[in-house]
């Protein structure tokens, strides 16, 4: 069991109540009783002071998809760069991101805007590169995907209105950037305006911790009016640069990976997430496991609304077929059946109940310590 009270562990080491006592109190347990519930690293620590060899089950914790493959570099295909915006309240992300979905949709395309599944494609008006732009997403969604120790952003632009400059947001978005490792492009917007002061912006980015080009660093800097289009094609085009640099290649066969972006139940299809693909072809009929639940991939739509037989990486798309609604920030992974998916998800139910279990009996233990 993961967790035995005091009498109980007694038992299983085969000494006294008393005696066992004393070692917890020796190893800095204080006022614990014979009815104490010990948490597994606790009564590890004891065991092996008792000189056991002491031998975790960890079947329940780990998940029960297979450890992935080695990449072989040979099937790696260079793929889009994912970018994301980033800024303080009204300095401008969301104007950037109309201008960018807008400039995007080829004429005679009907409906092209409206469709909103959290993520779109540019086509960048020079290089001829795609683009993949996410609308930013929730806080917690981020801070979820962060924790499982992996960026679903390639690049950040940050994004600091030249007439305000550097303001409390725009430092929480420089620490997101600078934890995750993430290059950024600053986009100074607003330049259209009188009281513009573009250059004062890279003079507190400097003095925050960017590393800004025209002080001789590495971050770029592009002057922009998300309202008027001035610097626009500068801005995508240096994220094309940057993302040769930093050479995005992904396999393009084999297991279906990526994130879910957001869901919803949607008129006529059901429960819908968007999903972001980051590795592997996903195409309909796929089984992809995400959280506590599963999606038999029914319908595949772009952002514009057309129907999609095949997603590649970086290629965001609303998928239908789900059983219940994912979570923002949940990883998908392609189950190679339905079944399996099950298996997977009881299993991951499980270890959920029991980390509650944990955690309500590791409270009940410091409620106690302090009762005492
Ligand atoms: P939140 O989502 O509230 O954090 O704001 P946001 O960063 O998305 O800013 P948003 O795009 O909503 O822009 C805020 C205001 O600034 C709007 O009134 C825009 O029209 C205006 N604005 C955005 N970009 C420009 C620009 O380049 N020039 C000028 N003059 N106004 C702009
Ligand atoms: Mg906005």
């Amino acid at each position: 069991p993961t967790f035995l009270s005091v009498a109980n562990f007694a038992t299983v080491l085969r000494v006294r109540v008393p005696e066992l006592l004393e070692k917890l109190q020796e190893l800095g347990f204080e006022n614990i009783t014979n009815e104490h519930i010990l948490d597994a690293e606790t009564a590890e620590l004891v065991a092996e002071e008792y000189g056991f060899e002491v031998n975790r089950d960890d079947n329940l914790g780990a998940d029960l998809f297979p450890a992935p493959l080695p990449t072989d570099d040979k099937k790696l295909k260079s793929r889009s760069p994912v970018v994301t915006i980033m800024g303080h309240v009204d300095h401008g992300k969301t104007t950037i991101l109309d201008f960018l979905r807008k400039s995007s949709i080829v004429k005679g395309e009907f409906g092209g805007i409206t469709q909103h599944i959290g993520a779109f494609v540019v086509q960048t008006p020079v290089s001829k590169k795609k683009i993949t732009f996410l609308d930013t997403p929730g806080h917690a969604a981020f801070l979820k995907m962060r924790e499982r120790g992996a960026n679903i952003t390639d690049i950040i632009i940050l994004v600091v209105a030249a007439e305000d400059s550097v303001k409390p947001q725009t430092l929480e978005a420089i620490k997101h950037a600078k934890a995750s490792g993430v290059p950024v492009v600053v986009a100074i917007n607003k330049c259209d305006k009188e009281e513009a002061n573009p250059d004062k912006v890279v003079a507190d980015l400097s003095s925050n911790g960017i590393d800004v080009e025209d002080y001789g660093g590495d971050t770029p800097v592009v002057r922009i009016s998300a309202k008027t289009g001035m610097g626009m094609k500068e801005l995508e085009e240096t994220i094309v640069t940057i993302a040769e640099l930093l050479e995005l290649k992904t396999e393009e066969k084999g297991v279906v990976e990526g994130w879910v972006l957001e869901s919803q139940v949607k008129k006529g299809l059901g429960n819908v997430a968007s999903f972001l693909v980051k590795k592997g072809e996903l195409k309909p009929g796929c089984i992809l496991v995400a959280g506590t639940t599963f999606c038999k991939v029914k319908v595949m739509k772009d952002e514009k609304n057309k129907i999609i037989k095949v997603a590649m990486p970086s290629q965001p798309i609303e998928v239908s077929g789900w059983k219940e609604l994912p979570e923002a920030g949940d990883y998908g992974i392609q189950a190679k059946d339905e079944s399996f998916a099950k298996k997977v998800i009881i299993n991951r139910e499980k270890r959920k109940r029991m980390m509650e279990e944990a955690s309500q009996i590791e409270e009940m233990n410091q409620r106690r310590i302090k009762a005492i």
